[in-house]
């Protein structure tokens, strides 16, 4: 089953947003996922307002495509190969990301996702969404928090921005999500909810990261000027779906769910004006949350109110620690 195919979106907010944003020559950014979708709109704007890029994707044809575009537009892009099923290969990435950016990262942007994938485990035993969505990025925030600070000594800011989802909402966090316990979280039976739980609690584990992150950096850091910021784009034509009805999304409820998606969703250039916001905005501070709102979604983005909930924030904290096996989370 593929969704049904749709227009080309018309792109409504962004430009208005796009002149909001700083020049950003001399800074450096990472995005997670950015061989397409809101990722890629990310990369490229930044390209475009003069930053250096560093793409951080799992290798592909897609990851040198987009590359090759980024550079062909004239912007300063590197590939940092980066596969978020594997903690090994997130390694890899921390380390060459902090070798090449030695005066700082501006910048990192843990907007890569997947959406409703079966109940599989990947090669270190997570939930395959889990450890896309949150684990992962949470591993790599901490590997790469040294180039943070450095750019906030040096320049008075440095973000990382979670892209979360609409999809947040739902069932408190359980523990389960977070432990090596993957393929065997709600299967993919009838009615084939699993899924949906297992990506609603993905996304929700992106929002109670930022505000955890948020609340634990040392006050030195935070001084210097890093912050913790969230968003989420609204449903957007990215393609994501068309993903997860190849991964196996062909139940009727998979078709509800990605049906009414694309029937509301707007561009990808409108998608990603949350990550934008939250990363660029001057005057952005740490512990917001920018995305569409309300009735009708999606539309302009706007500063959402918080969404907090300090013991689930707290649970999330300690089960990614052990489960990605994080020493030091802020480093020396
Ligand atoms: N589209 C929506 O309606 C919507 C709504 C709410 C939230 N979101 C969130 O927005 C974010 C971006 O999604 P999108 O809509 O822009 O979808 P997209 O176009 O499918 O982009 C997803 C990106 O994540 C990357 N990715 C997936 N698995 C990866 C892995 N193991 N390692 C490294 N990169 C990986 C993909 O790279 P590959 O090319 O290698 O697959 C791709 O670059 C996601 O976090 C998603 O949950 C989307």
């Amino acid at each position: 089953m593929a969704p049904s195919p749709t227009a080309p979106r018309a792109t409504e907010v962004f430009d208005q947003a796009l002149r909001m944003l700083p020049r950003l020559d001399g800074r450096t950014v990472a995005v997670t996922g950015s061989t397409s979708g809101t990722g890629q709109v990310m990369a490229s704007t930044c390209g475009a307002l003069g930053a250096r890029v560093l793409m951080l994707n799992r290798p592909s044809a897609r990851a040198d495509a987009a590359l090759d575009a980024l550079r062909r537009a004239g912007a300063e892009a590197e590939l940092i190969p980066c596969d978020l099923q594997s903690f090994a290969s997130v390694a890899e990435a921390g380390a060459a990301l902090i070798a090449a950016a030695p005066d700082g990262l501006d910048v990192l942007c843990n907007n890569a996702g997947v959406m409703g994938l079966p109940d599989t485990a990947t090669g270190d035993g997570f939930d395959i969404q889990m450890q896309t969505n949150h684990l992962s990025h949470f591993l790599l925030t901490s590997l790469v928090w040294p180039a943070l600070v450095t750019a906030a000594a040096a320049r008075g800011d440095a973000r990382v921005v979670n892209q979360s989802s609409g999809a947040r909402r739902g069932p408190a966090l359980k523990d389960e999500f977070l432990q090596r316990r993957g393929g065997a979280l709600g299967g993919d039976g009838f009615p084939g909810l699993g899924k949906w739980r297992r990506y609603q609690q993905s996304k929700l584990a992106n929002l109670l990261f930022t505000y955890a992150l948020h609340d634990r950096m040392p006050r030195a850091h935070a001084d210097l000027g890093v912050k913790a910021l969230c968003a989420h784009p609204g449903p957007t034509d990215s393609g994501l779906q068309e993903k997860t009805a190849q991964a196996g999304g062909a139940r009727l409820l998979d078709r509800m769910i990605l049906g009414r998606t694309l029937r509301r969703a707007h561009s990808v250039e409108d998608g990603a004006v949350g990550i934008l916001t939250a990363a660029l905005r001057p005057s952005a501070t740490s512990g917001q949350f920018y995305g569409p709102e309300g009735r009708g979604l999606p539309g302009p983005t706007v500063l959402l109110a918080a969404e907090r909930d300090p013991e689930a924030e707290a649970r999330l904290w300690s089960l990614s620690v052990d489960s990605t096996g994080v020493a030091d989370y802020f480093g020396s």
